[in-house]
């Protein structure tokens, strides 16, 4: 008996090296150490063992069961632990692969000239501030000393909603709603889009932007308009940047001034990029008219203050050379990814 355990026990291990999967381990673990299997077949016959002999044998069909016993047990864990591996080998990345760069978008012409007027001002000291596109005729025009049926309106013809809500024509009105919330010092910027009712071509789009700037304070002259104006449209243009201020009339600001810039291409000499003029008309300004601060309870007799609207395009036209508006709103990428 002793031999025919050896036996089994040499079987058992021989095949258990040769199984290749989990279901023949058990196949296997089964046909020796089970009910039927060989071992228990060995000692059913025990009985026919004399006393001396029994525990010998019974030692050794533990030992063997239980050598076979483990040898099944690293063989699954041999088999498991090499199944993870070609599980792990099947699944690897190659983190050395280029990746895949997100495309990274940049700003749009509009945005980033506008980002950088902010930052003239804000180092100015002024505030950011905003208004409603959707205005009311009071503060888009109204309170701008643009009574209903003066002449000036004619040019800013809007979309309505009803007769007192319309979409604004422009930011002047800003300066009505900050003056009514702040006391002077006040020094704000306001950017944003305005609406007319206009034909799109080159030059126009019934949606544009503005940029509105108003400054009231004690003994503020023409020379701080003068100053301020000089000094973002040196840092958007360069420092050889030359202005002409011309007489010009704004209902709200007294006396008004349009500001022109010598066309960067002839330098005042006249070409076609400027209409052969020599300057190209920037924006409007003026000192704020007596009868707007009035209305908004500052007294006029104490403060003054200047104000200036910019039309956001036409800066970042004349900065980037871009010769047609609509290419601005197209969002065409071959054109925006130029800047
Ligand atoms: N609101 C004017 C326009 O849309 C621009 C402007 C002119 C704004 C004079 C002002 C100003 O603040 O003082 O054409």
């Amino acid at each position: 008996m002793t031999e025919q355990l050896k036996e089994i026990e040499l079987k058992a291990k021989e095949e258990l090296s040769h199984a290749a999967d989990l279901k023949s381990l058990d196949d296997i673990r089964v046909r020796f150490l089970g009910k039927k299997g060989e071992i228990t077949a060995i000692l059913k016959q025990m009985g026919k063992l004399s006393p001396e002999e029994r525990p010998v044998i019974g030692q050794l069909a533990n030992k063997v069961r239980a050598d076979i016993e483990q040898a099944v047990t690293s063989a699954q864990n041999a088999i498991k632990s090499k199944a993870a591996a070609v599980k792990l080998e099947a699944e690897r990345l190659d983190v050395t692969l280029p990746g895949k760069a997100p495309k990274l978008g940049n700003a749009h012409p509009l945005n980033a000239t506008l980002a950088e007027v902010e930052e003239v001002f804000l180092g100015m000291g002024f505030d950011i501030v905003e208004g409603p596109e959707v205005e009311t005729d009071h503060y888009c025009f109204e309170a701008l000393n643009m009574p209903k049926h003066h002449p000036a309106r004619d040019t800013q013809d809007t979309f309505y909603i009803n007769e007192n809500v319309l979409l604004r024509t422009q930011t002047s009105g800003v300066q009505i709603r900050t003056m009514e919330k702040m006391k002077p010092p006040i020094r704000i910027i306001s950017p944003g889009r305005v609406y007319r009712s206009d034909a799109v071509d080159a030059t126009h789009s019934p949606l544009f932007h503005q940029i509105e700037g108003l400054v009231i304070d004690k003994g503020i002259t023409m020379a701080d308009l003068k100053g301020t104006l000089e000094m973002l449209l040196k840092r958007l243009y360069g420092e050889d940047t030359q202005l002409r201020f011309r007489p010009h009339h704004f209902p709200y600001t007294e006396p008004s001034a349009e500001v022109d810039l010598m066309c960067f291409n002839c330098h005042g000499k006249g070409c076609s990029m400027c209409k052969q003029e020599g300057y190209v008309e920037l924006l409007g300004s003026g000192m704020v008219h007596p009868k707007v601060l009035e209305g908004c309870g500052i007294d006029p007799e104490v403060y003054s203050g200047f104000a200036f609207g910019i039309g956001l395009e036409r800066i970042t036209m004349g900065r980037y050379n871009i010769n047609d508006m609509r290419l601005l709103y197209e969002n065409d990428m071959r054109f925006l990814e130029q800047f």
